[in-house]
């Protein structure tokens, strides 16, 4: 089974979490947008739909959504489903490959249930192969790249990028994220910093890995 099949079936698996009455927060991706395609067979159990991207948000339309803001629906939402560049066995996850981290980190938040959906590429012992997003203000960029450097990191620059907020993207190669909670915390803490793109002190709730032999589900 190639990425994209399972990446199909790990958003066919989210499917069965959306009940009657559901306010549902959607994420940003290839394995959402496998979602969102599906997302009309179960359109008389969505309440309303939240998006965290412009590029969520166009597709959602194109299948007949209206999408809400996510103060329209009163900052609540039932079920958020989003995939992840990275996940580990506590289901903290290293996100923003998409560059859609911020507003990804809102509906995260805001969601009583966070599932999200994989290909079983992505589960890894440790955080961090992947190179670490992280939305900066275009004004700190140097600053946030410098402190960075310090922890020793190696910030490289998402030349031509900006997020739908309007900031720039540093990817952050060889940081060692043993602590994740730590790590996010720390990076927060650097002014200029919007969002970094490590979800531990917000983890997901279940997690849904396709591999070869179906989906696996995890819970923490
Ligand atoms: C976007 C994200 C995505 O969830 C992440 O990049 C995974 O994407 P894909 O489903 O295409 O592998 O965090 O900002």
């Amino acid at each position: 089974m190639d990425a994209s099949q399972k990446k199909r079936s790990a958003a066919e698996a989210a499917l069965q979490f959306i009940e009657p009455g559901t306010v549902l927060g959607v994420g940003t991706g290839s394995t959402v947008n496998f979602l969102i395609d599906m997302l009309p067979d179960v359109r008389d159990r969505i309440e309303a739909v939240v998006s965290s991207s412009k590029a969520s948000t166009l597709l959602l339309r194109e299948q007949g959504f209206d999408v809400k803001t996510l103060n329209e629906v009163g900052g609540d939402i039932d079920i958020y489903i989003d995939g992840a560049d990275e996940c580990n066995k506590h289901l903290q996850l290293i996100k923003g490959g998409g560059g859609a981290l911020s507003r990804e980190k809102v509906l995260a938040a805001a969601a009583r249930r966070f599932v999200c959906i994989v290909d079983d590429s992505k589960l890894v012992g440790m955080l961090g192969e992947f190179p670490l997003p992280i939305e900066v203000l275009p004004m700190a960029q140097q600053l946030v790249s410098r402190r960075l450097m310090k922890m020793r990191g190696h910030p490289i620059w998402r030349e031509g990028f900006v997020t739908d907020n309007g900031n720039h993207i540093l990817d952050v190669e060889d940081l060692p994220i043993s602590n994740p909670v730590e790590m996010e915390a720390r990076i927060n803490r650097i002014p200029g910093v919007v969002t970094v793109g490590i979800f531990a002190h917000r983890p997901a709730d279940i997690l849904l890995i396709a591999g070869d032999n179906g989906v696996r589900e995890m819970r923490v």
